[in-house]
């Protein structure tokens, strides 16, 4: 029974991104022999022999990959598709290698001769897709990035046997042409893009005209680099999701079209309708099928297509009736605008609206919406699946298919955190749900560059049917696999992790691990964790204690510095209580005490030990933002573009510090000074006896935070100075256990 609905479900679903040629088979087979020598180099290169042979699945249904030879012989590597092959050669140098590919630095030393596959091992993913990104992705961490950022990304990608991704790139150069064609002149154009950091959330319709407008220069760039990036995703045998209509229209839509029937909707995070407000198009006006079908046509002919699309209507934005029948309507013209141009189309729509505004989305109103698009049409993200699963009190979302996702990152935030037993198990019993309508996982974080465990063990749960048995035995290997060897104190500092800041379950995981550090100070910070920090500091030491065995890792210099940064950012907490006590209590003594450390010694000597490795520059990310730009003027634009993203977000604060980052420059620059400020208010508000006031000092504040973002000021994308050098000073000084716990 439960397979017969999934199959009504599946029926037209599974028309998208079928086929395939022997023609098919040859191209994708050398997009992975070219990503092999990529990785390994020619030399080991030649040592793989890959093909792709559709005749794989056959059997399952499903993606498959098989792996033999090795030893004496070269290692054989076959796959369904070029995904497939990918991610079986990923399968082989994990787990017969022991190498690890990460953002931060992969770990690829090959044993010599290569370890043998004993005999053939075959592997099909129970998972029809396995997805990747957020829409708010793009803006977060890809927004200046060129092809050889993006070249390695589509890599990583195919390594962890992700087979469907939003390609968003240059959409914006196609809608100026259709602004264009329909009367719109090139100021009113300008005037409604949103600048590089902010386009996802022009893209749903939260925001418009912020830090814009975008050059020529701008679309030419994205332009190449969206061919770019599609060639490779289709020569993988990925499926690229390409954008379509959602509705909202620039203001100059209704000088254009005077009866346009336009709606202006609420304003979003805290920006006035100068900002956001959007205006959205009724669904009977005629106008939003010409609208809708006329982008569809023109971004198809500039680049083909895969038949999924990618429209979110109503993303944190009320819609204007909660009527189901408007709904229905709403949902609809969106669908109908794509299947006037693509008869095949498949609308994904990320499913965070129903969970992120429950006591708008009932039952009837989210049936409206899933219903309004015939059954396998729709693929829905269950977006924060983790945490907040929505196909649970949907029925499995009413009958249409869904992915299961990890979204796991919000604004792209260093903290550690992670739900590894809840992710671990999640897939699996969406999967044995009665009538369960997934189709795939997703990996969907806001941002990247973060707590890379996590998302190794989601990839890895997109090709396994059961959850990993054991995670500290998994935590293990995984610490030796990005180190390259079994190291006993790095291990045991992993499991550490594991238990503590990895082990989030129940309400307090709703997302971040966010310390006062990183936000504006006030007397009401919260500096509740959900783990014991003695773990945190424990991992610490041991990691130190390790480093001498571990100089030469990539991997393991950037962990011994991102565990110092969070080390660091329970040390603030604990000196930003004591501070308080002591304030609050009028002994200005102790305050001094922990308030001078905290602002003056501990958040000096992190953006220091920061400065030593270029993965936490504010220079390296700055830099790429500049090499974007077409001249010194937009150059200095694409800067305070970032600048804000990372603090204000807005003009006046809007969303401030959600995107925060520990970096060095944002650390000396950004937090430090507003962290003297405080303290000196207290000090004086003590010393005059009066009391201090928030509104005050958060005017002050804001003074500090604004000249951080139109500074001119340069920073170096160079490191500087020894890492575990450095690390070991502030251990020795600020760890609870000192240099008796070290000895
Ligand atoms: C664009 O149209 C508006 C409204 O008619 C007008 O005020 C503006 O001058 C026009 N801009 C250009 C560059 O034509
Ligand atoms: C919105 O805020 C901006 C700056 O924060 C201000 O310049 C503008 O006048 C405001 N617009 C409205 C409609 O209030
Ligand atoms: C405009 O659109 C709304 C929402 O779809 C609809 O209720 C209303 O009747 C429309 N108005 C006109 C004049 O067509
Ligand atoms: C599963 O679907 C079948 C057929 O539609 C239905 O009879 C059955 O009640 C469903 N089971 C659950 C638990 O919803
Ligand atoms: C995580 O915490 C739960 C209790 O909340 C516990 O049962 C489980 O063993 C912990 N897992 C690890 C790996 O520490
Ligand atoms: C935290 O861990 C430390 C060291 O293992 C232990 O002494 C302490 O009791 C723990 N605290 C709590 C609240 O469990
Ligand atoms: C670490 O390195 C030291 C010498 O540098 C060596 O004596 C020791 O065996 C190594 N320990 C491990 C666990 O690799």
């Amino acid at each position: 029974m439960e397979a017969a609905v999934l199959a009504t479900a599946l029926g037209l679903l599974l028309l998208a991104g079928a086929g395939g040629s022997a023609g098919d088979e040859a191209r994708e087979a050398a997009a992975v022999r070219a990503l092999v020598a990529r990785l390994l180099g020619p030399g080991p290169a030649a040592n793989f022999l890959v093909s792709v042979e559709r005749s794989l699945a056959a059997e399952s249904g499903s993606d498959t990959y098989s792996l033999s030879g090795g030893g004496e012989a070269p290692v054989r590597v076959r796959g369904s598709t070029g995904v497939a092959a990918a991610a079986g050669l990923h399968r082989y140098l994990r787990d017969f290698c022991g190498c690890q590919v990460a953002w931060s630095s992969s770990q690829l030393h090959l044993p010599w001769p290569l370890p043998e596959v004993p005999e053939e091992l075959t592997e099909a993913t129970p998972n029809r897709y396995r997805y990747y990104q957020n829409v708010c992705t793009q803006s977060y961490s890809f927004v200046w990035w060129d092809w050889a950022r993006w070249e390695q990304e589509i890599d990583w990608m195919a390594l962890n046997g992700i087979n469907l991704a939003l390609a968003w790139n240059g959409q914006e150069a196609i809608w100026q042409r259709v602004y264009l064609a329909l009367g719109l002149n090139q100021s009113e154009i300008n005037e409604y893009f949103t600048g590089p950091t902010f386009l996802a959330w022009e893209r749903m319709g939260n925001l418009h005209t912020w830090g814009g407008p975008l050059s020529r220069f701008w679309h030419l760039k994205q332009l190449h680099l969206q061919h770019q990036i599609l060639y490779r995703m289709r020569s993988f045998g990925m499926t690229p999701v390409l954008p379509a209509f959602a509705g909202h229209v620039p203001k100059a839509i209704t000088r254009v079209f005077p009866h346009a029937n336009v709606t202006q909707l609420g304003s979003w995070g805290h920006f006035n309708c100068s900002y956001s407000c959007s205006l959205l198009l009724a669904p009977e006006d005629p106008i939003f099928s010409i609208i809708g079908s006329l982008f569809l046509r023109e971004l198809t002919k500039e680049f083909g297509t895969d038949h999924i699309y990618g429209a979110d209507t109503f993303n944190e934005m009320q819609p204007p009736s909660s009527e189901p029948s408007y709904l229905a309507a709403a949902t609809a013209a969106v669908y109908e605008a794509m299947t006037k141009v693509d008869p095949h189309a498949v609308w994904l729509l990320q499913g965070w609206l129903f969970q992120h505004q429950p006591e708008f989305w009932g039952p009837a109103q989210i049936r409206a919406v899933l219903h309004a698009v015939p059954q396998g049409r729709l693929l829905v993200l269950d977006l924060f699946a983790e945490s907040q699963p929505v196909y649970l009190h949907t029925a499995s979302f009413y009958g249409q298919p869904f992915i299961w996702c990890m979204l796991h990152n919000f604004g792209g935030n260093h903290g550690l955190f992670g739900a590894l037993e809840a992710v671990n198990r999640g897939p699996e019993s969406a999967r044995r749900f009665p009538n369960s309508t997934m189709v795939g996982t997703g990996i969907v974080p806001e941002g990247i560059g973060q707590n890379e465990v996590v998302y190794a063990l989601m990839a890895e749960l997109g090709w396994r049917k059961d959850p990993v048995p054991d995670l500290e035995a998994w935590v293990t290997s995984f610490a030796a696999q990005r180190y390259g060897v079994s190291q006993p104190n790095a291990e045991a500092a992993w499991r550490l992790l594991l238990r503590s800041v990895y082990n989030c379950s129940g309400e307090d995981c709703r997302g971040h691990n966010r310390s006062p550090l990183v936000r504006r100070p006030s007397l009401q910070l919260n500096t509740m964790v959900w783990y014991n920090r003695s773990d945190v500091f424990e991992a610490w030491r041991l990691l130190l204690k390790a480093a001498p065995n571990l100089t030469t890792s990539p991997a393991f210099r950037y962990d011994l510095l991102d565990v110092t940064r969070q080390a660091v950012q329970e040390l603030v907490s604990l000196y930003y209580e004591e501070a308080r006590t002591a304030y609050l209590k009028h002994k200005s003594r102790p305050l001094f005490r922990a308030g001078g450390i905290l602002a003056y010694e501990l958040l000096p000597a992190l953006d220091e030990v920061l400065a030593s490795d270029s993965r936490f520059l504010l220079g390296s990310w700055l830099e790429q933002a500049r090499t974007m730009a077409g001249s010194e003027a937009e150059a200095y634009f694409y800067e305070q573009n970032s600048r804000y993203q990372l603090t204000l977000w807005g003009p006046e604060g809007n969303i401030l510090d959600y995107a925060n980052k520990q970096l060095s420059g944002l650390v000396a620059d950004y937090y430090q000074p507003r962290w003297g400020l405080f303290l000196e208010t207290l000090v004086d508000s003590l010393a005059q006896g009066i009391p201090f006031q928030q509104r005050k000092f958060d005017e002050k504040a804001f003074q500090l935070e604004q000249a951080f973002v139109l500074s001119k000021r340069r920073y170096s994308s160079q490191p500087q100075g020894d890492t575990i050098d450095l690390v070991g000073k502030i251990f020795l000084k600020y760890s609870p256990r000192g240099l008796a716990g070290f000895l």
